[in-house]
């Protein structure tokens, strides 16, 4: 696992779209496994600005995303597929029928899990995984206890996540119960992991990330440490805390 750390947010999302960006220029069709929530925000605004200023093409990128509610339409507020047009597509020149996230309304979600799976082996799998970490250390929806062979699943989330999650809806009875989640396996089987953290919030995590020397599945984001190619960058709330 290489570590950068940084000085704040701002210098994470700038480092952070600047791999992205690289990435898309050296192959234009890549496939970026993307993710939802406050920590990547700053890495969309980048990656938009970079596209209005200098050009960079997405018309061949396919995107594929780490998780959806269970129960939410794609035209919900608060979908991760409104987040994703919010915060991204609405930027940047991925034809609609190149982005895709899981189907919280699937009449069967076990089956939607697994042509989930499907559809990116037949993507030819994820070039680069773009992730953040809960405060349990969750990855996707992988909460703690999640085995770390899991293909795309159904999960029932943790209160911790419900209660961190509900800054984005009304309250926390809102926030769904469910979600579907790429595994870790999902996770495990991209070429290269981005993993971005900030904030004092975070420094648990980042602590326990830092100091596991192997694989536990009660910290699910320890299952990185057995990838050859992540890099995780760290802002220095994140870090100095964590020390
Ligand atoms: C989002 C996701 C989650 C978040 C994590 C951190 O698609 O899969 O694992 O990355 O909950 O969320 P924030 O960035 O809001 O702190």
């Amino acid at each position: 696992m290489k570590i950068l750390t940084v000085a704040d947010q701002e210098e994470m999302s700038r480092r952070a779209a600047e791999m992205i960006i690289d990435l898309v220029r050296l192959k234009p069709s890549a496939v970026l496994g993307l993710a939802t929530g406050g920590t990547p925000e700053g890495t969309y605004r980048l990656l938009a600005l970079d596209h209005r200023k200098n050009g960079t093409d997405y018309r061949e990128v396919r995107t594929v995303n780490l998780d959806e509610y269970a129960g939410l339409k794609p035209e919900d507020p608060n979908s991760y597929h409104t987040y994703m047009e919010t915060h991204f597509f609405q930027y940047v020149n991925i034809p609609s029928e190149q982005h895709f996230l899981p189907d919280g309304t699937a009449a069967s979600l076990n089956e939607e899990c697994e042509d989930y799976d499907r559809l990116i082996d037949n993507l030819g799998g994820v070039d680069l995984q773009l992730l953040g970490i809960g405060r349990n250390g969750h990855i996707g929806f992988n909460e703690p206890g999640t085995a770390f062979n899991a293909g795309t699943h159904v999960v029932k989330l943790s209160e911790s996540t419900r209660q961190a999650n509900a800054r984005f809806f009304g309250s926390v009875q809102e926030v769904p119960e469910r979600a579907i989640t790429m595994g870790i396996g999902t996770i495990l089987k991209s070429r290269a992991i981005l993993l971005l953290v900030s904030g004092p919030s975070k420094a648990e995590a980042m602590s326990r990330l830092l100091a596991g020397s192997e694989p536990d599945s009660n910290f699910p984001a320890s299952a990185l440490i057995s990838h050859p190619n992540v890099t995780v960058i760290a802002d220095a709330a994140a870090i100095s805390a964590a020390k």
